[in-house]
């Protein structure tokens, strides 16, 4: 029976425990919130028998056999260093922390003390940002590509996200998903270059365009925004054009799923079907994942490493913003 503490019980916290709670041979022991009321709404949708409104004294008295951290960003280098001391094996949510140092050192406690840490990369579960990836390789539609995100809405609704010192705004906390997949599907970043601006009053930028050129020659394009009002709808474009055409994420939908549409000269063809929920179901895969690492001794197949090489170019991104 593997038992596992949550810290933090906000949005990812509960959402995380309402995958584990289907597990076999699998039980949520405790929980730790600073905030008691959602500590406790917590508690009674899962039924968890320990709540600790200080993580330490959770990780200290609780016996657990790893942690899934899903506290504001700025909070997960102290709560992952501890657990690692006390050998607990190490869920966290992305990004990996604010900034390189305390990434290097979660990583080196983590090493140190033989702990299993996964960084929360839903995408690499996600079967069609994997499909992605594999027409990447057949070059479907010939290299380079520019792959290009188009988005806006009203952003996440807590304030931290927004402050430069805990959140650090859409062009790390939400892109730094696409870093890590562009990384994962081109290899090295070359150079980044953006042009941020807000509309919100917060400390970070919350729209702008981001461009990562990839040593490949590749390049992912993000024009986004979190700072539309609320209810505002929006067009949410995704795609990638190569040398020999255009390759649509979701560009058709049939009862079966979601399907890739490439545009060539002459032709059109779509590749699917994908369930539409790819990206659930890459939440369930992400965390079987993880107490698949914790039973049979297994480093996960995303750590801290590209954690820090994903901050990293998030880091670039923001890094002329005043
Ligand atoms: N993988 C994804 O797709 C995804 C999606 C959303 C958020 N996230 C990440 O998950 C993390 C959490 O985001 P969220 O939306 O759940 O935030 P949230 O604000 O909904 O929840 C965070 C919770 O942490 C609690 N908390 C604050 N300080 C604490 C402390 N010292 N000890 C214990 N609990 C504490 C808060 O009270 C709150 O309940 C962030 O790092 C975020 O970037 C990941």
């Amino acid at each position: 029976m593997i038992k596992i503490g949550i810290i933090g019980t906000g949005g990812m916290g509960k959402y995380h425990a309402s995958i584990l709670k289907k597990f076999q041979d699998l039980r949520i022991v405790s929980a730790s919130d600073i905030n008691i009321e959602i500590l406790n709404s917590f508690k009674n949708e899962f039924g968890v028998e320990e709540i600790y409104t200080d993580y330490k004294d959770m990780l200290e008295k609780s016996d657990v056999d790893a942690i899934i951290c899903a506290t504001p960003t700025h909070l997960h280098y102290k709560i992952v260093k501890d657990a690692a001391k006390l050998k607990k094996h190490i869920f966290c949510e992305k990004p990996i922390a604010i900034n390189l140092k305390q990434a290097e050192k979660m990583i080196n406690e983590c090493e140190k003390n033989n702990v299993i840490f996964q960084i929360g990369y839903v995408r690499r579960f996600d079967e069609e940002w994997l499909k992605f990836k594999e027409l990447m390789e057949e070059r479907i539609i010939g290299r380079p590509v520019i792959w290009h995100q188009i988005w806006g809405g009203y952003g996440p609704s807590a304030e931290w996200y927004y402050d430069i010192k805990k959140g650090m705004g859409p062009f790390v906390d939400g892109a730094v998903h696409s870093y890590d997949f562009g990384i994962f599907t081109f290899g090295k970043v070359k150079k980044v270059k953006s042009s941020l601006t807000k509309f919100k009053n917060f400390t970070s930028p919350d729209s702008g365009t981001a461009i990562v050129e990839f040593e490949s020659g590749d390049m992912l394009v993000l024009c986004w925004s979190w700072g539309l009002p609320k209810n505002v709808s929006y067009q949410y474009t995704h795609q990638a054009i190569g040398p020999t055409g255009v390759l649509i994420f979701s560009g058709f939908q049939d009862e079966k799923g979601k399907y890739f549409v490439i545009k060539k000269e002459n032709t059109e063809e779509k590749i699917g079907p994908i369930p539409l929920n790819s990206l659930g179901i890459g939440f369930e895969k992400q965390m079987e994942h993880f107490i698949d690492c914790i039973k049979n001794n297994k480093k996960p197949i995303v750590g801290g490493i590209d954690g820090y090489e994903s901050l990293k170019v998030g880091l670039d991104v923001i890094k002329n913003w005043k």
